[in-house]
């Protein structure tokens, strides 16, 4: 099963980072991101108004991590020891071999590569810990550094979802990309 991951060791390292699932303790680094209207201009959910809702936010990734619905990594930066973002994957499908991407990270650290390594730190643990097929993700059509990310990462373009959801109190198109295990890269 793809939830075999979550009884793995999910420590991960990379030249810069170093990843972790999320922690209680995580709370006041998230309400940071999670607050800032920039990061959360393309989210279907609104911006943090206090920490009380961070703790929640917190709450929430912790126990989807208990009930194995959602695998969510606190990305620290070595150097500064900070909490800059989170990745991770949800939406687990065994039937259909698939789950779901999602990520951000905080304003001052966008531009300088950390998505990407973070992300493919997290693509190549779950290739090589599980037999997963497809990852996917979902992204609004505005959001280039969204895509420009996925493109970056192998990631394939696969069409748009039009009037897919309601956001922000309009129906809204979606783009969806996609990445397979036969594309190789992980
Ligand atoms: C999407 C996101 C995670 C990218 O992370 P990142 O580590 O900055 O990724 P990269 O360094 O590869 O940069 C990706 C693109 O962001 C854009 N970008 C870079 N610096 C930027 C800045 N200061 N402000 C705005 N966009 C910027 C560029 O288009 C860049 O593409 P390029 O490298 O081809 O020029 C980050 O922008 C973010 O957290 N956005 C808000 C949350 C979000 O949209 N999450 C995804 C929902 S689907």
């Amino acid at each position: 099963m793809i939830t075999d991951i979550f009884d793995k060791a999910l420590e991960l390292e990379s030249g810069r980072l170093l990843l972790r699932p999320v922690i209680e303790d995580d709370a006041d680094a998230l309400f940071e991101i999670f607050s800032d209207q920039e990061v959360m201009q393309y989210y279907d959910i609104l911006p943090l108004k206090n920490k009380d809702e961070a703790r929640e936010l917190c709450d929430r990734f912790i126990r989807h991590f208990a009930d194995r619905t959602m695998l969510r990594w606190a990305i620290t930066e070595k150097e500064s020891g900070q909490v800059i973002g989170t990745c991770g994957f949800f939406c687990f499908s065994d039937e259909d071999s698939k789950a779901e991407l999602g990520y951000e990270l905080r304003r001052d650290r966008w531009g300088m590569g950390f998505m990407p390594e973070a992300i493919g730190l997290i693509m190549r643990f779950i290739y090589e810990n599980s037999n997963i097929n497809r990852i996917e993700a979902f992204v609004e059509v505005p959001n280039i550094s969204s895509q420009k990310l996925l493109k970056k990462l192998g990631f394939s373009k696969e069409g748009t979802l039009r009037q897919f959801e309601k956001c922000r109190g309009e129906l809204i198109d979606i783009t969806i990309w996609g990445y397979i295990r036969n594309d190789g890269l992980y």
